[in-house]
């Protein structure tokens, strides 16, 4: 890798939102919101490029400014930034309506540990052994059904909901799948669309069952009505070896189990964090494959350290989450650069995978990479953010990357158009534009 670059820090503030900030895009918030979601990778690629690292940005994403850092020194102070001082659970507060109060992407500090201990459990290395066959047999299926045009983002949102109804919420028989996966469809679908998105980020209030968050919460209720239901019964029936199984096991500290709205915020926290960020990934490794015959041809050969460099390449080069973000309770100091209290920090995660001076030709898909050279710094690979918060389910992620990548060894596709696809922002994650579209034959 690369000589790391270092600017000198703290010499370039400039007056945002009233405050002393690294300078940063000067169009107005509105119009950065807009970039932020329909065209993020070239708003973040340009807000870089323009004015380096660190950037402010100002998105109605957050209320606050928000500075991004991309190098890797920085990246692991924001990182290691003590919760009492910069929650990160204070950064997704929008989606308290659905995570719920017990949520672990809520909570912070004490709390936070400890309801990530217990949600951990399920997720070790061994388990991931037990689940990698029911995995593989749903993507066999899923990918046995493909012919002619077709949207592998929309087919990946379609098997990742299927695998986590099955295998993390334990769900079981048609009905049950088929019941929640169209209450989960109807409460996702609304936050998808970018118009609704944006009208929610702009008003955000409930303004009756019509508006985009009161058709929201009827769709939210209709959903937990369904998920309780799930979880009295698997409290009264225990059955299988799923994620929900093993969380009904949970003790707390005075050995008590865990009531079912505190299991409902677990489960909805594991849908939130692993459904549509596994979609959008999949759905990349199928642009991207289509795109680059020779390295699909390789993944053919069956080399388990070939199949990982694919996975990871795929991570690094198309993230589906662009920032972890922690908003400043106190001033902090961060790489050299003062911070004052309330302004929204992140490490970006896009911008450290794409950083030239780490990865070089950081734009190219080349998983050779992994398997030339030194290992990269831990803290420039970080699609699973990184620190107390790093993902939960980064091993269960991985672990369905592999599994629907060797399923699709064999499977023929070109791309369904000769440019490749560009990201857009659908909720939280960056998705291709056009959903993958592959020929299938
Ligand atoms: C390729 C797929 C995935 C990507 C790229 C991804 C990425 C991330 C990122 C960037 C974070 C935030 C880290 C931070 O703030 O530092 C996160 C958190 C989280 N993810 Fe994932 N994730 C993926 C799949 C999954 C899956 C499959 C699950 C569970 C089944 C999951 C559950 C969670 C949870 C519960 C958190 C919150 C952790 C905490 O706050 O302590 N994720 N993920």
């Amino acid at each position: 890798m690369g000589d790391l670059a270092r600017e000198a820090p703290g010499a370039r503030l400039r007056s945002i939102g009233g405050m002393d900030l690294p300078p940063g895009p000067r169009a107005p918030a509105l119009w950065q919101t807009v970039a932020w979601m329909a065209r993020p990778a070239a708003f973040l690629r340009r807000a870089h490029d323009t004015f380096g690292d660190p950037v402010t940005i100002r998105t109605y994403w957050t209320e606050e400014p928000m500075v991004l850092f991309s190098h890797p020194d920085a990246v692991r102070e924001v990182f290691r930034l003590d919760p009492a001082v910069a929650p990160a659970g204070e950064s997704w507060e929008f989606l308290r309506p659905f995570a719920g109060p017990h949520s672990i992407l809520l909570l912070d500090g004490e709390a936070h540990l400890r309801e990530r201990r217990l949600m951990a459990a399920p997720f070790h290395g061994e388990r991931m052994r037990a689940y990698a066959p029911i995995v593989a047999e749903l993507a066999r299926r899923e990918l046995s059904t493909w012919s002619g045009r077709v949207s592998a983002l929309e087919r990946m949102r379609q098997l990742t909901l299927e695998i986590i109804l099955r295998v993390v919420f334990g769900a079981q028989g048609d009905r049950e799948i088929a019941q929640l996966r169209d209450a989960v469809e109807d409460t996702l679908d609304i936050v998808r669309s970018l118009p609704t998105m944006l009208a929610m980020a702009v008003v955000r209030r409930d303004l009756g069952r019509r508006s985009p968050w009161g058709r929201f919460r009827v769709a939210v209720e209709r959903f937990d009505a369904l998920l309780l239901d799930l979880v009295a019964r698997r409290r009264a029936e225990p059955r299988g070896d799923s994620v929900l199984a093993m969380l009904l096991e949970q003790r707390d500290a005075a050995g008590n189990p865990p009531t079912d709205r505190h299991l409902r915020d677990q489960l909805v926290a594991l849908l939130v964090g692993g459904h549509d960020s596994s979609a959008a990934s999949l759905g990349w490794a199928f642009e991207r494959l289509a795109r680059h015959p020779a390295v699909h041809e390789r993944l053919r050969e069956d080399d388990p350290a070939y199949l990982e460099a694919v996975v990871k390449e795929v991570l690094r080069v198309r993230p589906a989450l662009t920032i972890a973000p922690r908003r400043l309770l106190q001033p902090v100091r961060i790489a050299g650069t003062a911070l004052p209290a309330g302004v929204q920090v992140a490490a970006c995660l896009w911008l450290a995978l794409r950083r030239e001076d780490l990865w070089p030709e950081a734009a190219a898909f080349r998983p050779e990479r992994w398997l030339e050279g030194p290992a990269p710094n831990p803290m420039s690979w970080i699609p699973f953010g990184g620190g107390m918060r790093r993902c939960v389910g980064a091993p269960f992620a991985e672990m369905e990357m592999r599994e629907v990548l060797r399923a699709a060894a064999d499977l023929r596709i070109r791309p369904g158009h000769p440019e490749g696809e560009r990201a857009t922002r659908s909720m939280l994650v960056l998705t291709p534009h056009r959903g993958a579209e592959v020929l299938v034959g």
